[in-house]
């Protein structure tokens, strides 16, 4: 029997990989460790909390003692690693909460792990450690080179404090392989879009304020370009991956689906327009240029060949059908969207966005 911890389960794209392992694998124990900070929400999960094989654990992933004593008491086999601080305008603002977490708390998970499975008598075998990253530590591509894609051979060049303290977190979890032998995977995804992401990254949060007819605050001049693909297609490439994937490689995941953010921007109005039966392009006029993000990567486009030919992944959902799926999903879901977007989340919001 295989008894997995999940950090960062709560969250948007934890909590996908969370209903797919404990739905896909009834005789698998899913531990899901999440401190639920703003962005962890545990009604992501409703549908799934009652299963016999899933528990939830509150703990922070810097608490090595807890953590430890939880990988003992759950005989813990594998480890997929989510939890982070993952929004860059927040990393601008506090890069400090960004090193705790994504830095010390992946190595307080990755020496809990080596410590626990160390004292074992079959120590690594049948282990695993996976480390969820991003396409963002490779740096930022030109426009003008469309040809060239991150693949596993690019440099890492992070720029923002958070792909910063991803590219660290990456770094570590390769160390512990080539230092002590630790079973590691690194996987490094582009930008994930569907239901449960949390309405501070572009896609929610557009889709919100169109529905309210409240301003989008476009970066810059809208022409950077992000590379997007459906949330359940990483989880089932995280599947995927935790099974098959070979001992310390890692692993480009993307759908080959790059859009400029303007372009992006003017079809979800029209698919918010649509579903909600108002006129085409009634709702372009909120379009509001704001001053760029400090540091703003230009384009990020992945080359994820290899997980596809190695490994037979492939995205199951087009981009249009996608986003029409993600625009219902928001607009079905108010009630979810309303309970994080009053009280704290309001305030910081207010804040964040009052001098742009
Ligand atoms: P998210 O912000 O929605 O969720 C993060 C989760 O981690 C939350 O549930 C939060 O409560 C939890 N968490 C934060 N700090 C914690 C701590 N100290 N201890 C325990 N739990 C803690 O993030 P997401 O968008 O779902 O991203 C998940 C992972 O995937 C991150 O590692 C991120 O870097 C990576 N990633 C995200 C994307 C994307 O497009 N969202 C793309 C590629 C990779
Ligand atoms: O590439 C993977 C990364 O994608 C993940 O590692 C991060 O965790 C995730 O947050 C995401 O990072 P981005 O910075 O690309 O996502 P975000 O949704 O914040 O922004 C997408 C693009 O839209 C980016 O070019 C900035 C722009 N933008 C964003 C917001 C929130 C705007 O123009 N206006 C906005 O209000």
């Amino acid at each position: 029997m295989k008894s997995i911890i999940i950090t960062g389960g709560a969250g948007f794209i934890g909590s996908h990989v969370v209903r797919l392992f404990v739905n896909k694998y009834p005789d698998y124990r899913i531990i899901n460790v999440d401190k639920l900070t703003y962005a962890g929400n545990l009604a992501n999960l409703k549908d799934i909390e009652d299963k016999p094989n899933y528990r939830f654990v509150r703990a922070d992933i810097c608490d090595f003692d807890t953590i430890f004593a939880l990988m003992k008491e759950e005989h813990v086999t594998g480890v997929i690693h989510l939890a982070a601080e993952s929004h860059v305008d927040r990393s601008i603002k506090d890069p400090f909460t960004f090193a705790r977490t994504n830095v010390m708390g992946t190595l307080s998970m990755l020496q809990a792990a080596k410590l626990y499975w160390e004292s074992l008598p079959e120590k690594w075998e049948g282990k695993r450690f996976y480390h969820i990253s991003t396409d963002e530590v490779y740096g930022a591509l030109e426009i003008e080179h469309p040809e060239i894609l991150f693949t596993e051979q690019t440099k890492y060049n992070p720029h923002s404090p958070y792909s910063a303290s991803k590219a660290s977190s990456d770094h570590f979890v390769r160390a512990f392989h080539d230092t002590y032998g630790m079973p590691t995977i690194v996987t490094n995804c582009s930008n994930n879009y569907g239901p449960y992401q949390f309405p501070e990254k572009l896609i929610p949060l557009f889709i919100n304020n169109i529905r309210h007819r409240k301003p989008l605050p476009v970066y810059g001049k809208g022409e950077n370009v992000r590379d997007w693909l459906y949330v359940v297609d990483h989880a089932r490439a995280i599947d995927i991956i935790f099974h098959n994937g070979k001992i310390a490689e890692t692993y480009n995941i993307g759908g080959f689906n790059e859009w400029k953010n303007i372009d992006i921007i003017k079809t979800i109005i029209k698919t918010v327009d649509k579903l909600l039966g108002r006129p085409e392009g009634a709702d372009l006029d909120l379009i509001t240029y704001v001053t760029d993000r400090a540091g703003h990567d230009m384009r990020y486009a992945i080359d994820s060949t290899k997980l596809q030919r190695e490994l037979g992944w492939e995205p199951s959902l087009q981009f249009e059908e996608g986003i029409e799926k993600t625009v219902r999903w928001y607009l079905d879901n108010q009630e979810w969207l309303d309970n994080i977007t009053s009280g704290e989340y309001e305030k910081y919001y207010d804040d964040m966005y009052k001098n742009r």
